[in-house]
């Protein structure tokens, strides 16, 4: 898609179509208002006939309006003015994108960003307007052997911001906008890819082939051997069971000073959970093909930075593997030993994202650095305890969870806070070893933090659950791409303070 903004009056655009909001109930936009007084009340008679309500999400295509030089004004409901938050904005954004995909329009005005959104500046409203216009058209048709393709699709789309001074902020709000819409684009591509395409080793191909399409990114793969190594017995106790080889992907964009400390994420690679030897029952196991989101949003993050040249040193690690039972696979009831030297009963083999997390993240020591923040499909009971609609999030340092909060509240994706207080510590005690890898049922989300927390104590941390938000299942089944907007988000308010 073709994105840019203009400042221009509506009814001035020589274009197929401009797109103009319209209140619940029946109140114009400002820009449907400009429209309207230049072609004598056409747009006000019609709604006051009850064409158009303005409830959100309505459509109403006119034809050769009297007056303006567009061939078509699309309105878009809106819903109620003064409910027209984030959700609102993306939902009229993507409606005007998949209404006009649809339909003979190739190009259109938006006059959506020139609306109020509750404390949003254009710059805001212009990058994710992009990011849900791209959200709305994706489509995951690679395995498909014939594409629906639509004929006359909608290639370009200008955005309408208020002034010419707006324009600059403008431009950079395209490119932001563009370069998280194509890091949600590989983020949601990988998880939707199934197991047996999107294995360990596919994945370290792919973060090599980032590595070589951009500037001051290196990318390192650690294989089983290296890994024997390092003694990471917890990682490989998960792996052994597979026939495919694990694989420990490092990724590195050096953007900052050199004695800038880097943020590290660390995001869960399980190109497939059959469970282990404790293994799932059979429905919706084909699900399991997401066990990877948190890796992908990491390599979905780390290409937007890549291709902003964001002005950071940050760090993704994956630690990627399937986890499948067989005659060498772990049993319940072994112990192993961590990298870390901690040793751990695994008294079940389906909590193995720990496992391979706590290696990963005692690995990340040696980068010295300034956050960790590790991002996993991890518990089932996180989608219990908060459904779909935000991601679960525990930490060691309040600041940093602080800042994860209103980083996903002003992305629209957002993520909220689960206690990690030492009382729920002790359902972690084994009798065999030093920790047990389950707390049993209660609080499941809360004990696998506090699994995290007992390798984690060097640095500051934040651990985000997203078990509940990677991926929708039903009928329209597939990867969402979050928790990338929050991690942009973030960084980008960290790069802004230390301006
Ligand atoms: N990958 C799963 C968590 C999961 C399950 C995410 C369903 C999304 C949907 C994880 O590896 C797992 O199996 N966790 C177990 C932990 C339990 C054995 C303590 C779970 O949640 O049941
Ligand atoms: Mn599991
Ligand atoms: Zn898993």
């Amino acid at each position: 898609m073709e994105y840019s903004v203009k400042s221009g009056s509506p009814e001035k655009q020589r274009i197929s179509c401009v797109a103009v909001g319209v209140f619940d109930s029946r109140k114009l936009s400002p820009s449907a208002q400009i429209l309207d007084d230049a072609s004598n009340g056409f747009i006000s008679n019609l709604i006051r006939r009850g064409e158009c309500e303005g409830t959100l999400g309505q459509t109403l295509l006119l034809h050769n309006v009297p007056d303006t030089l567009c061939d078509r004004i699309l309105l878009i409901g809106c819903g109620r003015e003064k409910n027209f938050d984030i959700k609102a904005f993306q939902k009229a954004n993507s409606v005007v994108a998949t209404f006009l995909d649809d339909r003979g329009a190739t190009e259109v005005f938006s006059c959506i960003t020139e609306l109020n959104v509750k404390n949003r500046d254009s710059a805001w409203k212009v990058s994710h307007a992009v990011q849900a216009t791209d959200d709305s058209l994706y489509r995951f048709d690679q395995l498909k052997s014939k594409k629906e393709n639509t004929r006359r699709p909608l290639r370009k789309v200008i955005f309408s911001v208020p002034s010419r001074r707006e324009l600059p902020d403008g431009e950079q709000a395209v490119r932001e906008g563009m370069a998280i819409s194509s890091g949600i684009k590989l983020t949601r591509d990988l998880a939707n890819l199934p197991g047996n395409i999107c294995t360990p080793t596919y994945l370290a191909e792919q973060a090599k082939a980032l590595g070589q399409t951009h500037r001051n990114f290196i990318v390192d793969v650690l294989e089983e051997s290296d890994m024997e190594e390092l003694e990471m017995g917890s990682f490989l106790s998960v792996s052994r069971g597979s026939r495919q080889p694990a694989k420990l992907i490092v990724m590195q964009h050096n953007g900052g000073e050199k004695d800038q400390k880097p943020v590290v994420f660390v995001g869960k690679g399980v190109t497939f959970d059959s469970g282990g030897i404790s293994l799932k029952p059979g429905g919706a196991m084909d699900e399991m093909k997401f066990d990877m989101c948190g890796a992908a949003s990491v390599m979905g993050v780390m290409s937007a930075c890549a291709d902003l040249q964001l002005p950071h040193n940050i760090i993704g690690i994956i630690p990627a593997t399937e986890n499948m039972p067989d005659g060498l696979a772990t049993r319940p009831g072994d112990v192993v030993t961590s990298m870390s030297g901690l040793t751990i009963e695994v008294l079940n083999t389906d909590a193995e994202g720990r496992l391979i997390l706590c290696d990963a993240l005692t690995y990340a020591q040696k980068f010295d650095p300034d956050v960790v923040i590790d991002i996993a499909t991890l518990t089932g009971a996180c989608i219990i305890a908060l459904g779909n609609h935000t991601a679960g999030l525990l930490g060691n340092h309040n600041p940093l969870i602080n800042d994860l909060l209103n980083a996903g509240r002003d992305a629209g994706d957002r993520c909220w806070e689960l206690p990690l207080w030492d009382d729920y510590q002790e359902q972690l005690n084994s009798n065999f070893a030093d920790i047990a890898n389950i707390g049993g049922r209660e609080a499941g989300t809360i004990t696998a933090g506090c699994f995290l927390s007992r390798f984690t104590k060097k640095y500051r941390w934040a651990h985000l659950d997203i078990a509940g938000v990677a991926w929708k299942s039903g009928k329209s089944k597939g990867a969402t791409g979050r928790p990338v907007p929050l991690l942009m988000q973030y960084l980008f308010d960290r790069i802004e303070e230390n301006r």
